[in-house]
């Protein structure tokens, strides 16, 4: 059974409450669930962590190719545009990771337009909602069925 680590940072723990109108209604235990759901549906054990701090954020990196967990889908908040620690983590394992936004982070703030976790990620989705960590568990399984 494939294994898929779904990491959220931090504030989205707040989906739902927070800016509704760039995040939309749904909580984070909603996606959670979905994405759970998905994965049965394809024989993939998806795992779920949220966390508001960078160090546990780079913890569940490093334990995720410790425990042979075969991707991860990471939507890194605003880590995404400065943390060098979390860049330096997921270019030291092994395990690829798809990095995922709600928002068209393109069409916000000049800061959101440049991404440290890119260029060490396998891919990136922005823009298409929660549906873009869909996208990115099916990418994985398109993988595992070697349809990439
Ligand atoms: C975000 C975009 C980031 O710029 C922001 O800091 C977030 C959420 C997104 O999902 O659109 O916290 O990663």
């Amino acid at each position: 059974m494939k294994k898929i680590l779904m990491l959220n940072g931090p504030n989205l723990n707040r989906l739902g409450k927070r800016e509704p109108g760039i995040y939309g209604v749904s909580s984070l235990e909603d996606l959670e669930k979905r994405m759970v759901h998905l994965g049965m549906e394809s024989q993939i054990e998806v795992t779920c962590f949220q966390s508001n701090h960078e160090g546990d954020l780079i913890d569940k990196l490093h334990d995720a190719e410790d425990t042979g967990m075969d991707g991860i889908i990471f939507n890194p908040g605003a880590f995404t545009h400065y943390s060098y620690a979390i860049r330096d983590a997921i270019a030291g394992i092994n395990c690829p990771v798809i990095e995922v936004h709600i928002s068209n982070v393109y069409q916000r703030e000049e800061f959101r337009h440049n991404s440290v976790i890119a260029p060490v990620s396998k891919g990136q989705i922005a823009g298409l909602g929660f549906l873009g960590y869909e996208l990115a568990l099916e990418a994985f399984k398109r993988e595992a069925k070697g349809e990439e």
